[in-house]
């Protein structure tokens, strides 16, 4: 069976390309390069073996999808294309809301008329308001996003749910990713952040390479126990392994399903570049900074359901994070 993946020249979307081809499914990818590089899908066929082909198209081109349907005949679609940039999403909310609702419109439109059911989305911890209490459950509170990113994600929650709602052939599966870090093992492919890194894990590895001076670490005031924020970082290849197992849960079940895929540990930002430095070795100046506005103190997972629905859970230690993120980091400085 072939899965249709969009987006899958990033960061997650490769690996989960990865996974998937390990899996035995055949992945046609389709992408249109505005944050990322062919190279990392030709890097996935290096890595696996397997062809993995690729158009170069908007997601939101319903023409082109149209024709990508047509010759892929997907039995099932990952959505991972989209814009996520928090800060940028603040500054340009239509770029964002434009990009994020028209892919997945155009994408469930396609899906209806080739009558295709599963849907896998990577949704994001970030639905779930200020008002939700640690550990998230798929049950706590969502909305009352700080940005408009966040919104995207929440509403094409509620539009892929309607969907299935309305079409019994449908199957939505809502994957709530908590911190995404490191890389595949072998160092060929990851994160490839453009500009200065928004995210903590690429701002760590690209000051440890040496092409920014030091850390800045958003505030040491918070209520966690050494005071800076604590998230739930989740290693992308068992994030991609989540994915594997959500497909197969699709694949036999009709409705919509979401899932929290997170460790369940919280981890703050000097655990973090303590860690670092222990699993590589190089050092990272930091300087403490005033709190990043939007912040919360602490943001981690129940990720119990998708344990025991899925039977899917991370494995891999913050140490494996922080190797594996320097591995893809100290090869490719430049990234791709
Ligand atoms: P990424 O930017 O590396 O990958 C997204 C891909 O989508 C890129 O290759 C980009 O070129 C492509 N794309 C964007 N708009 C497109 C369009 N209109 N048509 C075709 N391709 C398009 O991001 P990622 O980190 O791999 O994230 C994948 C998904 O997971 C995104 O939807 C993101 O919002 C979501 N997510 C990411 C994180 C995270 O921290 N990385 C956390 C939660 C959710
Ligand atoms: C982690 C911690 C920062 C950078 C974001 C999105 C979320 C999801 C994942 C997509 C926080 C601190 C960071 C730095 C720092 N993405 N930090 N110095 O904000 O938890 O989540 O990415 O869905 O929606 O909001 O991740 O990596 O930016 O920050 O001190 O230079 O690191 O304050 O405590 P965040 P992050």
């Amino acid at each position: 069976m072939t899965i249709l993946l969009t987006g899958a020249a990033g960061y997650i979307g490769s690996h989960t390309a990865i996974a998937l081809a390990e899996a035995g499914y055949d992945v046609a990818i389709v992408d249109d390069f505005s944050n990322s590089s062919p190279e990392a899908v030709r890097r996935c066929e290096e890595l696996t073996g397997a062809k993995m082909p690729l158009f170069n198209a908007d997601v939101a081109d319903k023409a082109a999808m149209r024709d990508i349907f047509a010759q892929v005949k997907p039995g099932a679609v990952m959505h991972f294309a989209g814009f996520k940039a928090v800060g940028e999403s603040v500054a340009k909310p239509l770029m964002y809301y434009r990009n994020n609702l028209d892919t997945t419109l155009t994408l469930l439109e396609c899906m209806a008329e080739a009558q295709v059911g599963p849907f896998i989305f990577s949704s994001s911890a970030t639905v779930y308001g200020a008002k939700a209490k640690v550990p998230y459950t798929e049950e706590s509170e969502i909305g009352g996003c700080t940005n408009p990113y966040g919104w995207t994600k929440f509403m094409i929650e509620q539009i892929a749910s309607g969907a299935a709602k309305a079409d019994p052939n449908m199957s939505v599966v809502l994957l709530r990713y908590f911190n995404p870090v490191g890389a595949h093992e072998s160092g060929r492919i990851g994160e490839n952040p453009t500009g200065i890194p928004n995210n903590l894990m690429p701002y760590i590895t690209q000051v440890a390479v040496g092409r920014l001076p030091h850390l800045n670490v958003f505030g040491d005031d918070y209520d966690t126990p050494d005071g800076t924020g604590v998230r739930d970082y989740i290693h992308v290849v068992d994030l991609a392994r989540g994915h594997v197992a959500a497909l197969r849960y699709a694949l036999e079940h009709k409705g919509t399903e979401v899932f929290n895929l997170g460790t369940g540990h919280g981890v703050s930002v000097l655990e973090l570049v303590h860690a670092f430095e222990q699993a590589t070795g190089v050092k990272v100046p930091y300087k403490i900074a005033p709190r990043r506005p939007g912040d919360l103190a602490s943001v981690y997972a129940d990720p119990s359901k998708a344990q025991r629905v899925l039977g899917w859970k991370a494995e891999k230690t913050v140490q494996d994070m922080c190797a594996d993120s320097w591995r893809w980091q100290s090869s490719n400085p430049q990234g791709y």
